[in-house]
């Protein structure tokens, strides 16, 4: 079953044709990220229209890329939500115009299972049950996939999500907008144990976290230094906050994995590109007797791809939508709006 999947919920368009759930067909991108650097984060309602400009002609791309052409299209799936909901909205309309003119199945996909199912593309042999560290620029969050299209949330950030901390903090210090890849770059230089940063503590549910105290701790540290003309050594403050971040998130994901008995666990989204979680994570794994599963970086990131493989199991589960398809701002990966 081919899947022509969309996906533009953010600052990417994307636009992938992926077979049977796991065979990337071609998978195709174009980013915006040079465009809302100058302003040091994404714009929404720039995100909207150059997703306007782009959706058509990269599906076209698609097309071209895997050698296809529409008659060969089985169903069109799209992120129907979370995100920028302009930004939503274009690619739900061009997938709606897409399956109503090929005369094929529609699929809305959440984003973030969406983020979960690029595993099964790195993986084809990896199955449900298994539990899932999803780490994001708007979502942190510790699910057990009991099967394709059911889930459970064992633990959320309470406030900030980890990928927004790596933004924040990568921005005041002066790095390019994604500040996440830059700030693990400069990390891999530094000395994790020079600046002494604060870790949430487990609250009333163990699997939940807290960023919000790290960052504005990091972010007065920075200003402070600058008011007492203090020289910062930047690549340390970097390896210092990876540390915290992964301290954040791998003990929990650990005590999950006990508490569940798991044998399977993954990693998905922007920030499980970051090279000290992957390897605090692979570590702690390894000594528990855990499989490990941990997408290559260029499938942590937004793409088409990862759409397109949950979209095959959506269907398989009889979650079509008809015309009447809207966009999202916000929804649980549970499905239920919030
Ligand atoms: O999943 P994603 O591409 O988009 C959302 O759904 O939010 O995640 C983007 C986030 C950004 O915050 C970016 O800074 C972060 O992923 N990111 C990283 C790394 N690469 C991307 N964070 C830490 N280390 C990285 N290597
Ligand atoms: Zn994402």
């Amino acid at each position: 079953m081919n899947i022509l999947a969309i996906e533009s919920s953010c600052d990417e368009t994307a636009v992938a044709i992926v077979a049977d759930g796991h065979k990337i067909l071609t998978d195709c991108i174009a980013s915006q990220v040079e465009l809302h650097r100058i302003y040091g984060g994404v714009v929404p309602e720039i995100a909207s229209r150059k997703h306007m400009e782009a959706i058509y002609a990269l599906a076209d791309r698609a097309l071209e890329k895997a050698d296809l052409t529409r008659a060969d299209i089985d169903a069109v799936a799209v992120t129907y939500a979370p995100g920028l909901i302009g930004a939503v909205l274009v690619g739900v309309n061009f997938a709606k115009a897409a399956a109503l003119a090929l005369n094929k199945p529609l699929i809305p996909v959440h984003h973030i299972r969406g983020h979960i199912a690029a595993n099964y593309l790195a993986y084809p042999e990896l199955k449900p049950p298994f539990l899932c560290l999803v780490v994001s620029g708007g979502h942190t969050m510790i699910v057990d996939v009991e099967d394709y299209t059911k889930m459970r949330i064992l633990g959320t950030t309470l406030d900030d999500a980890a990928g927004e901390c790596f933004d924040k903090v990568g921005r005041v210090l002066g790095m390019p907008y994604p500040g996440g890849a830059a700030l693990d770059k400069a990390a891999q230089r530094g000395d994790d144990t020079k600046y002494n940063l604060p870790r949430s503590k487990p609250g009333v549910n163990p699997y939940d976290m807290s960023f919000s105290g790290l960052k504005t701790a990091t972010l007065n540290l920075i200003h402070h230094a600058e008011q007492v003309g203090e020289t910062l050594d930047v690549d340390s403050l970097c390896a210092s906050f990876c540390a915290a971040v992964s301290d954040t998130l791998v003990p929990r994901l650990v005590a999950a994995i006990r508490e569940t008995g798991r044998k399977r666990v993954a990693v998905a989204g922007g920030v499980a590109a970051n090279s000290r979680i992957r390897a605090d994570f692979l570590k702690q794994a390894e000594a528990l007797g855990v499989e490990v599963f941990m997408p290559p970086l260029s499938l942590c990131g937004d793409n088409g791809a990862m759409i397109g493989a949950q979209a095959y199991y959506e269907y398989l589960s009889g979650n079509t939508a008809g015309m009447e398809l809207n966009a999202f701002a916000t929804k649980s990966i549970l499905g239920e709006t919030i």
